[in-house]
């Protein structure tokens, strides 16, 4: 049977970032499809969700895979009004000592990946003729040393987003994408303490976002109010983007 409240699907909805985007829209109403490759994580949360979410153990990186992830959700849902484009890797090194293999897989993730779950969402929301797509990008496209491979593949969302922004405008599908900063997640509590001591002090504001702040930044974007704004990138850096005298 078809489910009468707003559908949101989620990629890496499990932990950090895509927790606190999945709890949000949750607490807004919305039915959460939770996509992840992390099965016991995915299989937790829907337990302690129950009812207002579903888990579906899936990667973003394959065409077959979006397809069938796809194909579940219309069958159980019936639509889909918010995809959140939220998966992502880093493996960081200098260019000269970044494997090959380094470069690939974050480009296939977190830009092929983003752009296959797009390209299945706009033929469901172009025919719906309504929907909402969030790209989560990084204020690193900006520059970031060590980054290449993941600053390459979070400008090509943001590219990607302002395409689509343009190709899906006249169906009444908005495309924006936000720019986390440093965020307190399990991505960057990997890094030394005094690594991420040093990244807090070249803030404006020396503190760190919390995932919580990137969740209320899409719950606006992606909800129904804000139809005039589409091909955007919105910063929830903190401050960092502006560059100058920090
Ligand atoms: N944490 C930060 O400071 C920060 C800053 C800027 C941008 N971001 C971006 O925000 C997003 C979330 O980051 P985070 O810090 O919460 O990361 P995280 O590593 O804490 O969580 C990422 C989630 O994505 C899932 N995932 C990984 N590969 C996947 C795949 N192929 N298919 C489906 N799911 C997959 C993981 O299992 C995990 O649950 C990423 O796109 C990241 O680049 C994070």
């Amino acid at each position: 049977m078809e489910n009468t409240k707003l559908i949101a699907l989620v990629t890496g909805a499990v932990k950090g970032i895509g927790k606190a985007i999945t709890n949000k829209l949750i607490k807004e109403g919305y039915f959460v499809v939770m996509v992840d490759i992390d099965k016991a994580g995915g299989e937790e949360l829907e337990r302690i969700n129950s009812g207002q979410c579903v888990f579906y153990q899936g990667s973003i990186s394959k065409e077959a895979e979006v397809n069938k992830m796809f194909a579940f959700v219309i069958e159980k849902m019936g639509h889909l009004d918010l995809l959140v484009n939220n998966a992502g890797i880093i493996k960081d090194n200098m260019i000269w000592n970044m494997p090959e293999d380094d470069f690939d897989s974050v480009i296939d993730i977190n830009l092929k990946g983003t752009w296959l779950m797009c390209k299945a969402a706009a033929v469901v929301m172009k025919k719906q003729n309504q929907g909402r797509i969030v790209n989560i990008a990084s204020r690193a496209w900006l520059g970031n040393k060590g980054q290449s491979n993941y600053s390459a593949s979070k400008a090509g969302i943001i590219g990607l987003t302002r395409v689509l922004a343009l190709e899906l405008g006249k169906y009444n599908v908005c495309v924006n994408a936000i720019a986390p900063g440093l965020i307190d997640t399990p991505l960057t509590q990997g890094l030394t303490k005094e690594v991420l001591e040093n990244l807090i002090q070249a803030q404006p504001t020396k503190s760190i976002g919390q995932p919580e702040d990137i969740a209320n930044a899409v719950a606006f974007l992606g909800s129904y109010n804000t139809h005039f704004i589409t091909g955007q990138t919105l910063y929830v850096d903190g401050g960092k983007s502006i560059g100058a005298g920090v």
